[in-house]
């Protein structure tokens, strides 16, 4: 039984500093930062610049309508104390000079560490979104960004049941919220946006449910090139053709590489917009990928989907037949993807797509008590 008062802030147009930076983040705060509107939070955006490119940030500005971040830190990349300690000092400064009530961060990347950090080293309440997944895998850089982003939150917004569990595992239950996570909001608001004006099967030239997705971008697979050319390798032989949407990190990777790694069936392309790859994920026959938003999708859109770890956050979508976990066995995948067998069962695991406005709510103190998890 989690039990705290629902409604923590009870200012009229309370001022909140919204930090993101990375790709994930800026399709999360695409649903929250119209709800904060909505329920008339002043709502600061702060971008610390950790992805720039073009198709690894702008899109999604101008595809999802999220306003233009008051502050952008241009951090850029670099090593992970270089990236945090830049994000870290930049936060500061915005957060001396606007005096938010409180700093909202999402999900577990070095801009996650670094607004929860600045915050609560200046006593502003922190509130988390995405919080309590674990990977119980400390090699991870995310689980350390999201385990003492935990640590340090007062209000910690939880996708799923088991986050819960696992946030009460580490002896945290105060401030806990059960509201479901807000990427089934982004999805399912923007599926049907997609249906209507992506192009990208044509420009491919898919037939749907003719393909495989594939999308690599954690150090443990990206920055191996061992690994990267085993995986195209194995691909190479399936007759199916093979979109790979690649991230930069990969790009360094895959410039090293030899053109015979790439079978004839592979087209790999640029980063897609949220849109397009909405497309892609719910007509991909299958979906390989190391990314935590892309398997949760692929269990939203119910497409079969191989991950390139040893573990996942997303238990749910495993533990359901609909994701089987491969790093070890590379050789396994053409076999793995013939036979994946389509389960019955699919479970609203991660929310109704109310989540964002219920996490607005409890930000406004306009929430009624029982939204939080009893
Ligand atoms: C980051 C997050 C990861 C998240 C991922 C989402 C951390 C520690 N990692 O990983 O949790 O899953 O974003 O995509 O915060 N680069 C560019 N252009 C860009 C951005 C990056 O060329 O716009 C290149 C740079 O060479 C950079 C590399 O990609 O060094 C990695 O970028 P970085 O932001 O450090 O980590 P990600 O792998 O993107
Ligand atoms: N995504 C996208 N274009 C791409 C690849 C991914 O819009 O080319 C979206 C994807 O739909 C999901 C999010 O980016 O919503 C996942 O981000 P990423 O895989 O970079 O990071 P992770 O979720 O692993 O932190």
């Amino acid at each position: 039984m989690i039990k705290v008062p629902a409604a923590v802030e009870r200012n009229h147009n309370p001022k909140i500093v919204s930090i993101i930076g990375a790709r994930p983040q800026f399709i999360k705060a695409s649903v929250v930062t119209a709800a904060l509107r909505v329920a008339g939070i002043n709502d600061i955006l702060v971008h610390t610049g950790q992805h720039y490119d073009e198709n690894m940030s702008e899109v999604f500005f101008e595809e999802m309508g999220i306003p233009q971040p008051q502050y952008n830190l241009g951090v850029g990349s670099g090593t992970h104390a270089q990236q945090t300690a830049a994000s870290l000092i930049g936060i500061e400064n915005v957060l001396l000079k606007e005096k938010p009530v409180r700093v909202l961060v999402y999900g577990d990347t070095n801009a996650t560490l670094a607004g929860a950090l600045a915050a609560a080293k200046l006593n502003i309440p922190v509130a988390h979104i995405e919080s309590g997944l674990r990977s119980f895998n400390r090699d991870m850089p995310e689980e350390i960004n999201r385990t003492v982003s935990d640590v340090i939150s007062d209000l910690l917004f939880c996708p799923t049941e088991t986050a819960v569990k696992n946030l009460v595992m580490e002896g945290i239950q105060t401030g806990v919220h059960l509201t479901g996570d807000v990427m089934v909001d982004s999805l399912l608001h923007y599926s049907a946006v997609a249906k209507q004006k992506s192009q990208i099967l044509n420009r491919l030239e898919l037939l749907e449910h003719d393909f495989l997705l594939l999308t690599i971008h954690r150090p443990s697979n990206a920055d191996q090139i061992h690994r990267i050319r085993s995986i195209l390798e194995k691909l190479s032989d399936l007759a199916l053709p093979i979109v790979f949407p690649v991230h930069p990190r990969t790009r360094r990777a895959l410039t090293t590489l030899s053109h015979k790694t790439f079978g004839s069936g592979l087209r790999l392309i640029d980063p897609v917009g949220y849109l397009d790859m909405l497309l892609l994920e719910s007509r991909a026959q299958l979906i390989l990928t190391d990314s935590g938003g892309v398997q949760k999708e692929a269990y939203l859109h119910r497409t079969p989907c191989i991950t390139l770890r040893t573990e996942t956050e997303w238990i749910e979508t495993v533990e359901d037949g609909w994701n089987i976990l491969n790093y070890d066995n590379i050789e396994d995948l053409p076999t793995q993807i013939a036979e994946f067998e389509i389960p019955d069962r699919w479970l609203p695991h991660y929310g109704d797509g109310q989540a964002s406005k219920r996490i607005a709510e409890i930000l406004s103190g306009t929430a009624t008590a029982g939204v939080e998890k009893e």
